[in-house]
């Protein structure tokens, strides 16, 4: 396993569409211990390769809830329902914080390493990252899609409101990047 520096905006490479996987194999395995190490090593929640300048489309999470990371490989979204607003931070974004309005359901099919089918549903702050890690893969960064961006001072007020955020923070300060 191995750290990997994380690109941050607005450097184009964030812009960059990430390609399918195609081979399940040992290099793709090492790619996803390095994002569980990246990830792990910068308090993140989710992390898609091309945050490392791999344009493949990889996606690693962990919410830190104890059942476990996520690994995620040709992601789709399959199914949306309703609407949900929540400030986003990222692992490529430092220091910067925004709204995004993201759908408050949705419903992914997926590979898991073995280039095995699965599907997952989400609700909550899941669903945020899942549509968040997927924008990743296609080139799209959230202060780019954000209703409104807001200073530290404001980001920081913000997770005192809300107490399932705040819990969160104190937990281990990662629950806002993405
Ligand atoms: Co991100």
């Amino acid at each position: 396993m191995a750290l990997r520096n994380v690109f941050n905006y607005p450097d184009e490479m964030l812009n960059k569409k990430s390609r399918e996987v195609t081979a399940f194999d040992d290099r793709l395995w090492v790619l996803l211990d390095d994002m569980h190490e990246t990830l792990t090593h910068n308090e993140g929640v989710g992390i898609a390769a091309v945050q490392l300048g791999i344009l493949r489309r990889v996606i690693v999470i962990d919410l830190d809830e104890g059942d476990g990371a996520i690994e995620l490989i040709n992601p789709e979204i399959v199914q949306t329902k309703g609407t949900q607003r929540e400030m986003e931070g990222c692992l490529s974004c430092p220091g910067l914080w925004g709204y995004v309005e993201r759908p408050d359901y949705v419903k992914i099919r997926y590979m898991n390493r073995y280039g095995k089918e699965q599907f997952q549903e989400a609700t909550d702050l899941l669903a945020i990252v899942f549509c968040h890690e997927i924008d990743h893969l296609n080139g799209i960064m959230f202060p780019d899609i954000a209703d409104e961006m807001v200073d530290e001072a404001e980001a920081e007020a913000e997770m005192e409101k809300n107490p399932r955020r705040r819990r969160k923070m104190r937990r281990k300060k990662k629950k806002m990047k993405r």
